[in-house]
C-alpha cells in the first residue's frame, strides 16, 4: 500500500516525538507515555479516513438522518510491553474496536545480540476486518514479522494498518517488502540502526522509558 510519515510536514506530532527524543525530557514518564499515546491517537484519526464506511440512520431530538458510520470496527493490538502507551491512544480514538496482545522481547547473548523471543499470543478473528499493529519502535522489523506472522493465524484482515512511532529507514523497507498491501503510520524515519539493532538517533528503549529499566536475562 504506502508508508505515511506524520511528521513530514510539522505539526504537533513534531514536538512529541521531540520530546519523546529529548534527553532532558524523556525521563519524565508520564509525559514519554502520554506523547506515544498522542501520536497513536492522530494515527487512529488519520487510519479512520480509509476505513470502509455504511450508511445508517439516528433520531436526533428533532428528526431522522442518514449519517456514515465505520462498517467493521477494527481490531487494535500491539506488542507487549513497549507497545502498550501507543496502543492506548490508538484504542482511545477507536472505542468500540477488539483488542489483541502478543508479547516477544529481544533475548540477548554474552556478546549483546539477540533473537527474538515470542511467547503469548491473544487476538480475537480478525477475518474481513481491518488490522492495526502498534509498534512503537520499527528497528529491523524482525519481531513486527513475527508478530504479524502470528496475528494473521487468526483470520484473514480486509486491511492491515502499522503505527509507529520511529523507524529505522531498513526496517520500514523490510516491511514493504514483506507485506505489500500494508500501510504504515510512522512518525518519523531515521536512517541508521547500531549494531545491536537500535534506531539511531531514535529514542533509545521505548520499554524502558515507558515502564522503568527492565532486568536483562
Ligand atoms: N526498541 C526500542 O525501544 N528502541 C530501539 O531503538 C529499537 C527497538
Amino acid at each position: 500500500m504506502s508508508t505515511v510519515v506524520l511528521s513530514d510536514q510539522f505539526s504537533l506530532v513534531n514536538s512529541w516525538i521531540n520530546e519523546l527524543r529529548n534527553v532532558e525530557t524523556q525521563h519524565d514518564r508520564l509525559r514519554f507515555r502520554r506523547n506515544m499515546e498522542r501520536i497513536g491517537e492522530i494515527a487512529a484519526f488519520e487510519i479512520s479516513k480509509d476505513l470502509d464506511t455504511k450508511e445508517i440512520e439516528i433520531q436526533t431530538p428533532l428528526d431522522k438522518i442518514k449519517v456514515q458510520e465505520i462498517a467493521v470496527q477494527p481490531v487494535i493490538t500491539t506488542i507487549l510491553r513497549a507497545g502498550v502507551p501507543l496502543f492506548q491512544g490508538i484504542l482511545n480514538y477507536f472505542d468500540k474496536a477488539d483488542c489483541g496482545f502478543v508479547a516477544a522481547y529481544r533475548k540477548h547473548d554474552a556478546n549483546d545480540y539477540f533473537s527474538i523471543k515470542q511467547d503469548y499470543l491473544t487476538c480475537p478473528n480478525i477475518d474481513g476486518r481491518p488490522l492495526i499493529i502498534a509498534d512503537p519502535m520499527l528497528a529491523t522489523g524482525a519481531s513486527l514479522i513475527e508478530a504479524i506472522k502470528d496475528l494473521l493465524t487468526n483470520g484473514s484482515p480486509s486491511q492491515l494498518h502499522i503505527v509507529v512511532a520511529i523507524a529505522s529507514k531498513q526496517g520500514v523497507e523490510t516491511i514493504e517488502k514483506e507485506y505489500p498491501n500494508a500501510k504504515i503510520w510512522v512518525g518519523a524515519i531515521d536512517e541508521r540502526l547500531t549494531s545491536k539493532g537500535y534506531i539511531t538517533p531514535g529514542l533509545g528503549d521505548a520499554g524502558d522509558l515507558s515502564y522503568g529499566e527492565k532486568l536483562q536475562r
